[in-house]
């Protein structure tokens, strides 16, 4: 596993290492792993002294750049323990080129894909005690790129760290796999076209917050997008991309630039097609989507992402109506997709599409 790693590692001291968590209570991205990945970027030298190494801290100046500027981007992924203890990744290569996607509109430096990719697997080898292999619980890795320039001026950042942590997760919803109820917003919205929609960048978590917020306060899981400029074009909902099953079509909105480019959705797209169902990546209205529920031709409508997988949707809230999706249950098609993706996450499954990467 380190032979031909130009990384070094340094391992945790054993009594330093953390007592690992309860598997059945572990919530999302609560507890990290004993080990992370860094290296670091500068002007004249490049990427330089990628470390496996213990989990730290980080000393850094208070004018580092990314505190003011926001300048981050982020990606994540998950590692899976299937039959044998064997360790999977799902379409790591996928994350990675997609930072990379994010860094070009971020003015942020390319990572090295082979290379952090070899970093990765020897960091998720070296942590595979902490992969749980409870029912739907996994390890996710949360690769993070910072702009850490001490400047206060308003430019592109001469320095950066690029770090990888890891986190035993259960299910990203307080409601598993239960169908979850959304609430639509039109009065704030996430993103514009040519704005940084389509990129996994910090700020635009950060200005989902309050919609969330407001959903939870009203009862809601999460917060359902609409476009900025008309406000009735169906986005993306707030950690994942969004489904509807209309009639036989299963309908997404199209990446059109103020959409996240998700790896699960491409996922289903691809799964879905090879059933034979006739995937169409189309604007819809939200007038459509409920014209739909009351006519009845609405079978199901779920998100798809990375920690949440595939989370079906019982209930959609708009200007203060109710509206019940699919009887409030989890659709066949959803249950489905669920199924075949975890099956193929955790080497129960062929896989077709060559989405796994085997560790170790
Ligand atoms: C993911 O699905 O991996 C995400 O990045 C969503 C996250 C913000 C929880």
């Amino acid at each position: 596993m380190w032979k031909d790693l130009d990384i070094s590692v340094v391992r945790c001291d054993s009594e330093k290492r953390k007592d690992k968590p309860d598997q059945k209570n572990l919530g999302f991205g609560k507890f990290f792993t004993d080990h992370m990945f860094l290296m670091k970027w500068d002007r004249e030298n490049g990427w330089h002294n990628a470390e496996i190494c213990p989990y730290q801290n980080f000393s850094m100046d208070p004018a580092a750049m990314v505190y003011h500027y926001g300048q981050a981007i982020f990606e994540g992924l998950k590692a899976y323990k299937g039959e044998n203890d064997q360790i999977y990744m799902f379409r790591p290569e996928d994350n990675l080129e997609r930072m990379n996607s994010s860094a070009l509109r971020m003015c942020m430096p390319r990572i090295p894909v082979d290379k952090v990719l070899k970093g990765i697997k020897a960091l998720v080898y070296l942590d595979r005690d902490w992969i749980p292999s409870g029912d739907g619980a996994t390890l996710y890795l949360r690769p993070t790129m910072v702009a850490v320039e001490p400047a206060l001026g308003v430019r592109p950042s001469s320095q950066y760290y690029f770090f990888v942590i890891m986190s035993p997760v259960g299910a990203y919803y307080a409601e598993g796999f239960n169908p979850t109820k959304i609430w639509v917003t039109d009065k704030y919205v996430r993103a514009v076209k040519g704005g940084v929609g389509h990129v996994k960048t910090a700020g635009n978590y950060a200005a989902s917050i309050m919609a969330a917020e407001e959903a939870h306060r009203a009862g809601y899981t999460q917060v359902l997008w609409l476009d900025a400029c008309e406000r009735k074009y169906i986005e993306e909902v707030g950690t994942s991309n969004i489904f509807f099953k209309i009639g036989e079509d299963l309908i997404t909105p199209p990446l059109n630039g103020s959409i996240l480019g998700g790896i699960t959705r491409d996922s289903v797209i691809q799964l879905a097609r090879s059933w034979g169902v006739n995937v169409i990546e189309k604007q819809i209205t939200i007038d459509e989507v409920l014209a739909a529920i009351e006519d009845g031709s609405l079978k199901e409508a779920f998100g798809s992402g990375t920690a949440a997988v595939i989370a079906p949707i019982g209930e959609l809230c708009y200007q203060e109506k109710k509206h019940v999706v699919a009887d409030g249950k989890t659709g066949e098609l959803s249950q489905r997709l669920f199924d075949e993706l975890q099956a193929i996450q955790n080497g129960r499954q062929d896989d077709p599409f060559k989405w796994i990467v085997r560790v170790g």
